[in-house]
């Protein structure tokens, strides 16, 4: 949009005061007329216009408008903008918008705190309903580099592969298993970074040092010779790479699940997890027992993390 077809709002006081807040944060119709102290006919009457012009735009939410500056302003609008506000911003009325508009706000915190204080205990259960289980631990995906190749040595159906590939240069899955793999390829069919390999542990199709992040998840227990795995581990990796392993801590089931899924241990204890890895070539080795999911029905589980 021409920018003298904007200017016209610039001069309106009303409409700058309207800006001037909704830079802040987003309105309702309402709440404009109890920061602004105006009637709602004048200010949907100021909105109307600021919209046509293109200053603001409404997001419809149920049966409320909110209102905001138009994330669609370009960039000599918001200039001209940012030279008026300058100029206005030390005056009367919107250092008096800026005060009400404060206690809008803190009224909406209170709604939000009123919320969860009914709400602690439903919490973690309505946090997976809306969002999925997965999402607890999805910060931590930030703390990937973007310039890393991360490798998922059993990757299985590759459920980790969708959530980490989005994050890194690289993503590569290796298995054994051709109808596992075909699984991880028909999930990951629309996403150009990921590499999934058929092969073993023990001798893994990946080149030296290849890799940044070597992760193996639920896999080592079905492994015959772990310290063998974990020195082919620290051969894929690149010096100063990580391994993270994630498995199951010594339980008494161990006879039912070699009989139902294979597995060749019965978890491993903490200790003789450390000794492995320093024994592989790897520095630091770091392993914890994980706060158990209380909707988990199988053992408990360790992480351990060590660094080629
Ligand atoms: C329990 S699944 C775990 C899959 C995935 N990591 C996860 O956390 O959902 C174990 C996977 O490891 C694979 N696997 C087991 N032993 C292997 C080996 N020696 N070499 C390569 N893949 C192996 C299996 O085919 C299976 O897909």
């Amino acid at each position: 949009m021409p920018i003298l077809e904007r200017v016209s709002a610039l001069g309106d006081e009303a409409q700058t005061r309207i800006l001037t807040l909704l830079e802040r944060s987003e309105f309702t119709v309402s709440e404009l007329c109890s920061v602004l102290q105006l009637a709602q006919p004048s200010v949907s009457r100021h909105l109307k216009s600021l919209a046509s012009d293109g200053w603001v735009e409404a997001r419809i939410d149920g049966r409320n408008r909110h209102y905001r500056l138009s994330p669609a302003l370009d960039e000599p609008a918001r200039a001209l903008w940012r030279i008026v506000r300058d100029e206005i911003a030390a005056s009367g009325a919107y250092a008096a918008d800026g005060e009400r508009a404060r206690s809008v706000l803190d009224r909406r915190r209170l709604r939000s705190t009123a919320f969860f204080a009914q709400t602690a205990e439903r919490w973690d259960s309505m946090r997976a309903d809306l969002f999925g289980s997965a999402t607890g631990l999805a910060p931590l995906l930030g703390l990937m580099d973007p310039a890393w190749v991360v490798g998922d040595l059993g990757t299985g159906t590759g459920a980790l592969s969708a959530l980490i590939a989005p994050f890194v240069r690289r993503f590569v899955g290796v298995d054994r298993s051709a109808e596992m793999l075909r699984a991880a390829a028909i999930r990951l069919a629309d996403t150009p970074n990921v590499d999934f390999r058929e092969g073993d542990l023990e001798s893994l199709p990946i080149r030296d040092g290849e890799l940044d992040l070597a992760i193996l998840a639920l896999v080592l227990h079905y492994v015959v010779d772990p310290p063998a795995v974990l020195a082919e581990v620290h051969r894929a990796l690149t010096p100063g790479g990580r391994i993270l392993l994630l498995d199951m801590r010594p339980h008494e089931r161990g006879a039912v699940y070699s009989e139902e899924m294979g597995h060749v241990w019965p978890g491993f204890e903490l200790e003789r997890v450390a000794a492995w890895l320093s024994d592989a070539g790897f520095a630091n080795p770091r392993v914890a027992p994980l706060v158990p999911d209380p909707d988990a029905t199988g053992p408990l589980l360790f992480l351990a993390s060590a660094i080629a």
